[in-house]
């Protein structure tokens, strides 16, 4: 698909089909494109966490997420992501760069969410990005380890619904020129 026809298509997607499973390898196709992101000096320290199976995916929702984030993503499975702290935006004594810190890692962690997400929807998925989740209860369900900072759920599924695009500002609102 078109690049530009690519971004104007995705829309946050809060219901899914049970119609049809989605493949490991398609998963690993969306992770690959993450992977291509650029990232502080090649850093590349963002980590996945994909839950597929049944008993693993209602645990989730049930332990993880509101409920009103555990219904949007009802058919869905999700894929959890996470950065390696204190490497990205870091010297190699372990001293921040700049005032910044781990927004670095945070930063890289979003450039590669946004191939994936996009990935996803050119292989014809509909996604939701989940900021509402309980951080404890992931790292805890997952065994996620206490060097990595967990940032967003992404639901990955068939979409059941067609959202409407939500209004964007005015680019001349945003921008500034000099
Ligand atoms: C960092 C981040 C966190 C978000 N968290 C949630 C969430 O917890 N629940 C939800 O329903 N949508 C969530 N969203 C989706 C946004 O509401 C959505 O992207 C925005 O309204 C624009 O709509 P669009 O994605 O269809 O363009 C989140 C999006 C981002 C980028």
């Amino acid at each position: 698909m078109e690049f530009q026809k690519l971004i104007e298509k995705r829309r946050s997607v809060r219901k899914y089909s049970p119609d049809r499973e989605i493949s490991k390898e398609d998963i690993l196709e969306m992770i690959r494109a993450a992977q291509e992101a650029p990232s502080w000096k090649n850093s590349q320290t963002g980590r996945y966490y994909c839950v597929t199976s049944k008993e693993m995916s209602e645990r989730f929702r049930k332990e993880c997420l509101p409920a009103g984030n555990a219904l949007k993503c009802e058919n869905a499975i999700v894929i959890v992501s996470t950065f390696v702290r204190d490497r990205s935006g870091f010297k190699q004594d372990g001293t921040p760069e700049n005032e910044l810190g781990n927004g670095w890692g945070c930063y890289d962690l979003g450039l590669q969410n946004a191939n994936l997400i996009l990935k996803a929807e050119e292989a014809g998925y509909g996604t939701l990005v989940i900021g509402i989740r309980d951080a404890d209860s992931i790292r805890s369900l997952l065994s996620i380890p206490e060097n990595e900072i967990i940032v967003s759920v992404i639901a990955v599924g068939i979409p059941a619904d067609e959202p409407k695009r939500p209004a964007r500002k005015e680019t001349e609102e945003i921008v500034k020129f000099f």
